[in-house]
């Protein structure tokens, strides 16, 4: 895609990345943009980079609008190398003495990615910059998601360049929300929960923060995905709804399995739950890619986890899932283990372990089943479903 003047000389000169499929385990289907800014006023401003990959397309889209050489300022919002890979190829271009502004915890991490140390500036949290008619304002965002992350507000022209927060990893025709409508929604949610759910505490004090700065965005446009022009509060007011994690009557039974012994088990599961009037999804850890099980975790008010024994442990996907999960730190669940087994059966003990560890609310005891499930075990593990959805809609105390 060519360039493209998101505001009166404000230009997107990042790249669309149309291929990526894993985005280092998250798995981006519709592929992604790297979202780059180049700002035309008494100083030549240009925030952030795109992946070293696709340096040669960038560079030749700052060149459709401007020779490159005539670059004042480089600001990078956050090291990460989606974001900062090409700046290397950039300084090199532009000249390696010209400014790169950075947080402090910037000037640290580019330091140690990149050997060559360049004219690098780092700014306090609420610094401004005149850069002719306009004002760059500068909000360090510490951990969300980077310890170098920041935040760069274009006050004259209310447009907030927000780094990786609000993103979404999306590739498509469309640059703008108002081009595409709701259905970014899903994608964002993807993003938040896969890459920014353990940081809600700080996105709630953010917003807190942004609010009472008396900000007045009228644009978002993050690193990665569509920019938020028509309605930039719509993606705040997200934000704040999916970092109170309140949870919903919602279930999931997440599961792999051998022989099938555990795909019975969660299938029975899942009829007490939905007998009782719960919103159910049964997940086959084959079949579903862990980050979008994670997008339905967000919301979800419990998760019941099976795996059968295997070689006196997890299953390895399953393994997989819950490390991944427990990372990105969920809450307000109640959650349940399940699996057969054949002679020693550590596996529900296992799951129920890290699920605690979550601070989940854990049902106890899980429910084993020793090779395969017969009736009985089957009307057992559908009543395990059935208190599950009691619980789940019984009044919070
Ligand atoms: Fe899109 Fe944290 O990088």
């Amino acid at each position: 895609m060519k360039p493209i003047e998101i505001a009166k000389d404000i230009y997107d000169v990042g790249v669309t990345d149309w291929n990526i499929r894993d985005f280092h385990g998250y798995s981006t289907y519709l592929g992604t943009t790297y979202n780059a800014f180049l700002i035309l006023d008494e100083k030549i401003v240009l925030i952030d980079t795109v992946k070293k990959e696709f340096a040669d397309q960038y560079l030749d889209h700052i060149a459709q609008v401007i020779d490159p050489k005539k670059i004042d300022i480089v600001i990078s919002n956050h090291t990460e190398m989606d974001h900062s890979g090409s700046l290397p190829r950039v300084m090199h271009r532009i000249g390696e003495d010209k400014p790169v502004i950075c947080s402090k915890m910037g000037l640290k991490n580019l330091s140690l990615h990149y050997r060559q140390k360049f004219n690098y500036k780092d700014v306090e949290n609420g610094e401004m910059l005149s850069i002719g008619k306009r004002t760059l304002n500068f909000l360090e965002t510490r951990m969300l998601h980077w310890p170098d992350s920041m935040f760069t507000y274009i006050k004259e022209d209310g447009i907030l360049i927000s780094s990786d927060a609000f993103g979404q990893h999306y590739a498509g025709w469309q640059k703008f929300d108002d081009q595409i409508g709701d259905a970014i929604m899903a994608h964002a949610k993807k993003y938040f929960a896969n890459i920014l759910l353990l940081y809600s505490p700080k996105i709630l004090k953010l917003v807190e923060t942004v609010t009472e700065a008396g900000l007045n965005i009228r644009m978002i446009c993050p690193d990665h995905g569509i920019l938020w022009r028509k309605d930039p509060k719509k993606i705040i007011n997200a934000y704040v709804e999916w970092s109170r994690q309140v949870p919903r009557k919602k279930a999931l039974v997440i599961y792999d399995t051998m022989w099938h012994s555990t795909e019975k088990m969660a299938e029975a599961i899942a009829d007490g739950l939905i007998s009782e009037g719960i919103d159910t999804t049964v997940m086959h850890l084959r079949k579903w890619h862990r980050s979008d099980i994670m997008t339905e975790v967000l919301d979800a008010g419990a998760l019941i986890v099976g795996s059968p024994t295997l070689n006196n442990g997890l299953f390895p996907t399953v393994a997989d899932f819950l490390t991944y999960m427990k990372g990105l730190k969920p809450k307000n669940k109640i959650a349940g283990a399940f699996g057969s087994y054949g002679w020693s059966g550590e596996s529900v003990k296992f799951i129920q372990q890290e699920l605690e560890s979550m601070k989940f609310d854990v049902m106890e005891p899980g429910i084993r089943i020793q090779y395969a499930p017969d009736p009985e075990g089957i009307k057992s593990c559908t009543e395990f479903g059935k208190q599950i959805g009691q619980k789940l809609k019984a009044p919070t105390p």
